[in-house]
């Protein structure tokens, strides 16, 4: 299979935007398509080279999770290739497998981050400041390092450069307290059953990042959730606190990224096969363990 990296202008069908990973297409007034394709980002720029069939192992997780969750709506209407209008099925190499008919919402400018540990940039923070997003945290917290409870840990949704932590105060005064109290409830509540769900096939969650967004004025699940793009998978069986954890995610990439002189903030290099390869390798063994679970 090559990589779906780039999509080319189709007939009849406009597009409205493209993302970092996703394309999004219109459908119709209330509902738009989007596409995962084989993009790969980190540290927020997009690589030239893909990794072949990524975007399908991404719909499928995320869709399995929807499926499952039914403590709060989601924004997925249709994912069945063969139920698509005729004019996406003109073009099954895009679409199927790949496209999903979501409701368009007024999306939060959030990204609703839920951490059960201690890595990343979260890491990075609490080792400058002792917090993260204004949460004080308990003192000589080491990597990797299990928290007491799960944190909800907001970023700004920047369109341009880094998304930012903020304090969920920041959340109150742009959104009231009262969705802001929700998207944390919510956020946590998802993370917890995704984490509880993975425990049984030995693996742990870390950390993972939801969006949310209005559908009138209901507050839906969007975008995708709990794919190894959005979260931190971890091997249980190997995990030891103070250690990189050995991960089914993109970190590998990260990891693989700092051995390398590229100094992410100029044009991404092509990443080696042998790196495309090993992190096809992982995306596969979470999209087998989470099915074992969620099937
Ligand atoms: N149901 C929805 N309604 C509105 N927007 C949505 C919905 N589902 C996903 N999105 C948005 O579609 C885009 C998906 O594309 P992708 O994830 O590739 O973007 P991205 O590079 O992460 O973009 P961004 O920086 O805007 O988040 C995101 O901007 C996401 O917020
Ligand atoms: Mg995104």
């Amino acid at each position: 299979m090559t990589a779906l990296t780039k999509i080319d202008t189709l007939d009849g069908i406009e597009k409205i935007y493209s993302g970092k990973v996703r394309d999004l297409f219109h459908v119709d007034e209330e509902h738009m398509m989007i596409v995962s394709t084989d993009r790969i980002s980190a540290f927020d720029y997009i690589f030239p080279n893909g990794i072949p069939g990524k975007g399908i192992i991404l719909n499928k997780i995320s869709n399995l999770w929807f499926n499952k969750i039914d403590f709060i709506e989601n924004h997925i209407v249709e994912t069945d290739f063969e139920k698509f209008p005729e004019r996406f099925k003109k073009y099954p190499e895009i679409f199927k497998d790949r496209g999903v008919i979501v409701k368009k919402t007024d999306r939060f400018d959030f990204e609703c981050v839920a951490r059960g540990y201690i890595i990343g940039g979260g890491w990075k923070e609490y080792c400058d400041t002792g917090r993260v997003s204004g949460i004080e945290l308990p003192e000589g917290l080491q990597m990797a390092q299990k928290l007491e409870n799960t944190i909800f840990t907001p970023a700004t949704k920047a369109d341009e450069g880094h998304d930012m932590n903020v304090p969920i105060d920041n959340m109150i005064d742009e959104l009231g307290r009262e969705q802001a109290e929700y998207l944390k409830e919510m956020t946590i509540k998802v993370y917890q059953f995704g984490r509880d769900m993975v425990e049984q096939v030995g693996i742990i969650l870390a950390d993972t990042k939801f969006e949310f967004g209005l559908d009138g004025d209901k507050i839906i699940l969007i975008d995708e959730i709990m794919t190894p793009d959005s979260s931190r998978f971890w091997d249980k069986s190997l995990y030891s606190v103070g250690k990189s954890p050995v991960s089914y995610d993109k970190q590998f990439i990260r990891d693989y990224l700092d051995t390398t002189d590229w100094d992410k903030n100029s044009p991404a290099p092509a990443l080696p096969d042998e790196i495309i390869e090993k992190t096809l390798e992982k995306y596969t063994e979470i999209l087998k363990k989470i099915e074992s679970v969620t099937l």
